[in-house]
């Protein structure tokens, strides 16, 4: 079976977990893609979406979803989105497409954060996929040099702006074997937004796609 009938089958057992008149968080990402495309079943059902992003935020009104500002919203029961890397803990590597700043500030608003993904992303050590750090643009050199002092190799990705308008670094070469103590001293680096890390606030649920059906956990 293929990675992206993995995703779908992952994303849409994430479904399951919705409930009437629930204002939704959604992700960023070829998974969250498909989950967004199994949410509009419900639309009439939902009292709406916040998105992590723009491309998700486009994606949900062209279903016919409606998109909130966080702000107007009190709390949020669930936030369902993908992930570049997940352990056994719920720890995360996210990032991949750009959106970890938003992703991160709704995760951490999230009562319930449902993970979902197809299972090639399962690892046991966070940090085999270059781990992404938006970074203010005055500090990148700074931030860069601070990350290969911890044995990163970073690289900057090319022509890309976050929604923030800030840059994206990835960094190679780190075997994240703690992933909160990394998580807090990445972001005590000045000139961090955020780093890629979900491991403060891990995910509560993890779903992966596999051959035989969703796995949850
Ligand atoms: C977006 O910024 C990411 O955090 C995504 O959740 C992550 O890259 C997973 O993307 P896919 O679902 O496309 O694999």
């Amino acid at each position: 079976m293929s990675a992206e009938k993995k995703k779908q089958i992952a994303a849409e057992a994430a479904l399951d977990y919705i409930q009437i008149n629930d204002v939704v968080g959604v992700g960023t990402g070829s998974t969250a893609n498909y989950f967004i495309d199994a949410l509009a079943s419900m639309r009439g059902k939902i009292d709406g979406a916040v998105a992590s992003s723009e491309a998700s935020a486009q994606r949900l009104q062209q279903h016919g979803i409606q998109v909130l500002d966080l702000n107007s919203v009190g709390s949020l029961p669930i936030y369902v989105d993908g992930a570049d890397e997940a352990t056994q803990h719920k720890h995360l590597i996210k990032g991949g497409g750009g959106a970890l700043t938003r992703e991160k500030i709704v995760a951490a608003v999230s009562e319930k954060f449902v993970c979902v993904a197809d299972d090639s992303k399962l690892v046991d050590v966070l940090g085999a996929f270059p781990l992404p750090i938006e970074v203010i643009p005055m500090a990148r050199s700074y931030v860069a040099r601070q990350l290969v002092k911890r044995g990163g190799a970073p690289e900057l990705r090319e022509e890309f702006i976050t929604d923030n308008g800030n840059l994206i670094l990835d960094i190679h070469n780190l075997e994240i074997l703690n992933p909160i103590e990394m998580e807090q001293a990445i972001n005590n680096i000045a000139g961090v937004v955020t780093v890629g890390i979900f491991a403060l606030r891990p995910a509560d649920v993890l779903i992966l796609g596999k051959d035989d059906g969703p796995e949850i956990s």
